[in-house]
């Protein structure tokens, strides 16, 4: 039988640790800030914002929430982070992507301060997690190392198999299990051979943005499987990158969709506000 890794309690658990934390840096005096900037009203994003806001409350984070027009102008945006950024009130600064067409994400990210960016996505904070130096990490894939620690799941000198390589998620991923001492192995697109290269998992991370990609034919047997993906299939019920019924049996723990991954990314958030206190 296999393990469930559950997303939900553990990331209660950490939102739990958070709170404490937040309540005796409040008793030093010290509130946590958090600025979340959204443009436009894409329904998806504002759903996530509000989680966001949700997080914050039950942590004890004081947020901000920035709601700006789609017809705000890339200037607009990059004045307002920059105001952001002088004040010292404010510990965190979070954009929510995707942005509107008109407007350069790269320029945006590049304009947070590094020493603010919550989200890790400043080539600051990717360089420092690459040569293995403190700063802030991506939320997700921070949020999979949790899961995995915190069930028991050891990562040194295990087979590690990322599949996706995306800047948000894949690319990071592989940074961390590396500094976890696993032996990883990235997989893409253009990957050949890619069910030899799967099977040879202990730990199968599968971030492909693609519903149901991962079958049984892709795991070896006992293998700890997490799924990253999040989709909804056709009778609109949640559904991840992973087929979870052909696959958990052959697993040894598996992450579900909903209630697995997910819930960890906000945590995560909450954990780099806290911190990344200065
Ligand atoms: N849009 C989807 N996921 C994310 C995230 O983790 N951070 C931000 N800023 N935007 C997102």
């Amino acid at each position: 039988m296999y393990q469930l890794i559950d997303g939900k309690a553990i990331s209660r658990q950490i939102k739990d640790e958070l709170r404490e934390k937040v309540e005796g840096l409040r008793a030093q005096g010290k509130e946590i800030c958090l600025a979340v900037i959204q443009v436009g009203s894409d329904p998806a994003s504002s759903v996530y914002v509000n989680n966001k806001k949700k997080a914050c409350e039950y942590t004890g984070i004081r947020s901000l929430a920035y709601e700006l027009p789609e017809e705000t102008t890339e200037e607009e945006l990059l004045a307002l982070i920059g105001e952001l950024n002088s004040r010292e009130d404010v510990n965190g600064i979070l954009v929510q992507l995707p942005l509107p067409a008109h407007i350069n994400e790269e320029r945006i990210l590049l304009a947070i301060d590094p020493a603010r960016d919550v989200d890790g996505f400043h080539p600051v904070n990717v360089g420092n997690l690459s040569i293995g130096r403190p700063g802030y990490v991506s939320c997700t894939p921070a949020g999979v190392i949790q899961l995995l620690k915190r069930s028991g799941i050891e990562i040194e000198g295990k087979e590690c198999v990322v599949l996706g390589r995306s800047n948000i998620v894949g690319k990071p991923m592989a940074m961390l299990l590396l500094r976890e001492n696993g032996t990883v192995t990235v997989c893409h697109s253009r990957t050949r051979n890619l069910k030899e290269i799967t099977r040879r998992a202990d730990i199968l991370v599968v971030a492909v943005g693609k519903p149901g990609f991962v079958d049984a034919d892709y795991v070896k047997e006992g293998a700890v499987v997490i799924d990253v993906g999040i989709h909804r299939d056709e009778n609109n019920k949640l559904c991840g990158d992973v087929d979870f019924d052909s696959v958990a049996p052959h697993t040894s723990a598996i992450t579900p969709v909903p209630g697995g991954v997910g819930p960890m990314t906000i945590a995560m958030l909450m954990n780099n506000c806290v911190e990344g206190l200065r």
